[in-house]
């Protein structure tokens, strides 16, 4: 019998697949992705007040990915606590990473002190949103103190729940950035986020595609720039990472591995191929691992490196 099972910081997962945060807006509809096979969920980012998110259209798929700018859509923290509760009470055997998203760390400890008490698996801070800009106009992910100051201020309330933090490839050097957030005491590293911003223009309309006329790219396109990030976070920290972007098949997930990841992201492939995608990874991954005789997935991580 063949095991998928892979522990990362203390918690097991029945596999090493995860839905990415935004994948589903709606905080109950995660649940199709449970139903489908998945290790754990990421839950959309949640902000301080509700937003209504950008104008339509949102999304945009093309031959090699898709470009979103859903602009955060979040009832806002206040409502977000009882979905989150309620989410998490219907489907207690399941890790649940819950995603927040602020541009002010005072904001963001804020909303860390209120998701505490409900007990989730993970924290997962999102400094990468490239829709979403501070006040001086740049994505808090970008500049090494802004990430290092958020986790660090967040460490100082988060008890003993994980704090990830989640980053931007829209950087020049995303080890620096991941050994940063190491060292103000992050417990793991969630890379990437979407590229870009991108932009795809209709020619027939002469106008951009979507509603806020660029977006982040994902999708497999961007797969190359996942393997290159993941390979460098593993590089410079310790802390094991949850990669992502991309990845649309049990080759792509074996080879996210290989350069450091732990539990993979499986996303945006959820449009393309459906939520079928997780059980037809599984069961490739379940046919390595027989061919391989791993015992445990965990051997493969960061088998590039050696
Ligand atoms: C429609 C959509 C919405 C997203 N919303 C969020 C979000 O709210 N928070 C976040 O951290 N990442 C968000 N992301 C980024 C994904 O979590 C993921 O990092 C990225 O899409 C790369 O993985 P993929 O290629 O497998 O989709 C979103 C991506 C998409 C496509």
């Amino acid at each position: 019998m063949v095991d998928l099972s892979v522990e990362f910081i203390n918690i097991n997962f029945p596999n090493p697949l995860i839905l990415p945060s935004g994948i589903i807006t709606e905080i109950p509809e995660h649940k199709k992705a449970i139903d489908a096979g998945v290790g754990g969920v990421t839950l959309k980012s949640i902000t301080k007040d509700k937003r209504e998110g950008n104008p339509l259209p949102r999304m945009w798929k093309y031959e090699h990915g898709m470009l979103n700018s859903v602009g955060l859509r979040n009832p806002g923290i206040k409502k977000a606590v009882i979905e989150v509760k309620r989410f998490m009470d219907e489907n207690k055997n399941t890790p649940v990473i819950v995603s927040l998203f602020s541009t002010k760390v005072s904001e963001f400890v804020e909303l860390v002190e209120r998701i505490i008490p409900l007990n989730p698996s993970f924290i997962e801070l999102n400094l990468s949103c490239p829709n979403t800009v501070d006040e001086m106009g740049n994505s808090l992910g970008m500049e090494e103190g802004a990430a290092g100051k958020v986790v660090g201020a967040v460490k100082k309330v988060s008890g003993k729940i994980p704090i990830l933090a989640k980053l931007s490839p829209n950087v020049v050097e995303i080890g620096e950035i991941a050994k940063t957030c190491e060292d103000a005491g992050a417990d793991g590293i969630v890379a990437i986020n979407t590229v870009g911003p991108g932009m795809i223009i209709d020619i027939v309309k002469e106008k951009p595609v979507i509603g806020n006329k660029e977006g982040g790219v994902s999708g497999p396109g961007i797969f190359p720039i996942t393997v290159r990030c993941v390979y460098d976070i593993y590089k410079s920290v310790k802390i094991p990472i949850i990669g992502m972007g991309g990845v649309s098949s049990w080759q792509n997930v074996v080879e996210i591995m290989f350069a450091g990841a732990t539990l993979v992201g499986v996303g945006t492939a959820t449009y393309t191929k459906g939520m079928k995608v997780y059980e037809e990874i599984k069961t490739g991954l379940t046919d390595y691992m027989k061919k391989e005789n791993l015992k445990n997935l965990k051997e493969i991580v960061g088998q590039a490196h050696k």
